[in-house]
């Protein structure tokens, strides 16, 4: 049986992999004072044809349940997210900052860095509208791609602004009711031929030239991403970031500022998107809950592979495997005569915290210390004929120490200290 295109089993490595990931997106979002929270899989259809929009509709993965209710697996967070806020609204002080990390699924073409269930970090402040609200954000996105390892060489995170686009199309005379057509049209500039830029611009009666000078030399509203820079540079941040104009977002929903993380290279799709989304939850709430908000989303696919193509970002991650291996202690049975006593070693070290394994069976003592290596224990503690001495073995440095059951827990602990490289 295959899988289905875009889908993935996590085997135990893939699932330590996948860890990894999550446990750095909840460390840092919770250092920033986010709280988590998450949605039902399945949702209405119409959450997405009318608050998504742009071409996450084509990508849907829907069908008819047996209800016979129409209905989509969640393709993103930010419709369900804005339901939530609007109907208990009041129950939350403001601003609320809230993360989500499951999983999402979209009936995309399978490509590098694109698949059809993946995992997303969403990390969104609802209720702020001032441009401290947009550089915490900023902050965040950028200090959790700090936490993988990844560095200003790494990856740049480009700034803009659809109020600007907006000034500007109004400026051209673009009507509202044409103004996604319009940024539909900016969003493809860079992947399609000038000559295709040039006919579609016209339409709108716009010159190219006139777009990439607004684009070289952006004005108006754009003028406010300086500030939230200002406020990024008092970080020490202002090196993760760069205003770029061509960015607009592939989504409906978003209202002022604008981003998107790539890497430095140029080589994979985009780390990560978001924005402002100022008018979704009115939309949500039919005109009751009007309530400022932007967020991001960022996948774990490009993420593993810039992770793993960084040589630090790489060792960090390995690191972190290293540390929470299968393992950190292994029994070893030396006399088949005290098996009985193995086992209250092996229980006192579980309840003294250490991940400990041993063998089922009788097997030679090699074999054991065998199954020690392959786990990746850090030590061997030998029950043997000299019971109730114990033999605790550092397997990286291939020292012995002598213990007593009642204080093997806390010579262990000591040890680790001791012998920081085992
Ligand atoms: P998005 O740009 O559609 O935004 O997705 C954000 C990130 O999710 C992408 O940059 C990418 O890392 C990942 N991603 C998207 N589609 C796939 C896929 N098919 N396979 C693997 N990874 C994928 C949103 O989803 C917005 N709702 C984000 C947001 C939150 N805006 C405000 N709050």
């Amino acid at each position: 049986m295959q899988l289905l295109p875009g889908f993935r089993d996590f085997y135990p490595e893939d699932c330590a992999l996948r860890n990894y990931v999550l446990s750095v997106w909840r460390s840092v979002a919770a250092r920033y004072g986010f709280v988590e929270y998450d949605g039902p899989v399945l949702e209405p259809i119409e959450l997405y044809r009318k608050k998504s929009g742009g071409e996450l509709v084509g990508q849907l993965f829907d069908f008819v349940d047996k209800g016979e209710r129409h209905v989509s697996l969640r393709p993103e967070m930010t419709p369900t997210l804005s339901r939530m806020v609007a109907s208990r609204e009041r129950d939350y002080k403001k601003p609320l900052k809230w993360f989500c990390a499951p999983s999402f699924f979209r009936y995309e073409k399978q490509q590098r860095g694109r698949l059809r269930e993946f995992f997303q970090l969403n990390c969104d402040i609802l209720g702020d509208s001032s441009p401290a609200a947009d550089a915490e954000l900023l902050a965040l996105l950028i200090d959790i791609l700090r936490g993988f390892g990844l560095g200003p060489e790494d990856f740049v995170v480009r700034l803009s602004d659809r109020d600007a686009w907006l000034q500007f199309a109004q400026g051209k005379g673009v009507t509202v009711e044409r103004l996604g057509d319009f940024l539909a049209v900016v969003d493809k500039l860079e992947r399609s031929q000038e000559a295709d830029n040039r006919r579609k611009l016209a339409e709108f009666g716009i010159e190219l030239g006139a777009v990439r000078a607004f684009i070289a030399e952006p004005s108006g509203e754009a003028a406010k991403l300086q500030g939230i820079i200002a406020d990024l540079t008092a970080r020490g941040l202002e090196k993760y970031v760069a205003v770029d104009l061509t960015i607009v977002r592939g989504l409906a929903y978003y209202t002022g500022l604008v981003f998107e993380v790539f890497d430095r290279n140029g080589k994979e799709r985009a780390l990560a998107g978001g924005g402002r989304y100022d008018g979704l939850l009115e939309l949500m709430s039919d005109g009751k809950v009007k309530m400022p908000a932007l967020g991001f989303g960022m996948g774990d696919v490009v993420l593993a592979n810039l992770i793993s193509e960084v040589p630090h970002a790489k060792a960090k991650r390995d690191a972190w495997l290293a540390a929470n291996r299968a393992a950190e202690v292994y029994v070893v049975v030396a006399d088949e005569e005290h098996r009985t006593e193995a086992l209250g070693v092996v229980q006192s070290l579980r309840e003294g915290g250490w991940r400990t394994d041993f063998a089922f069976s009788a097997a030679k003592v090699g074999k054991q210390f065998q199954a020690a290596e392959t786990l990746g224990a850090q030590f061997a503690v030998v029950v043997g004929a000299e019971w109730p001495e114990l033999k605790i073995k550092a397997l990286a440095t291939r020292t012995e120490h002598s213990a007593a059951p009642a204080q093997l827990v806390s010579q262990l602990r000591a040890l680790c200290v001791t012998q920081p490289s085992a």
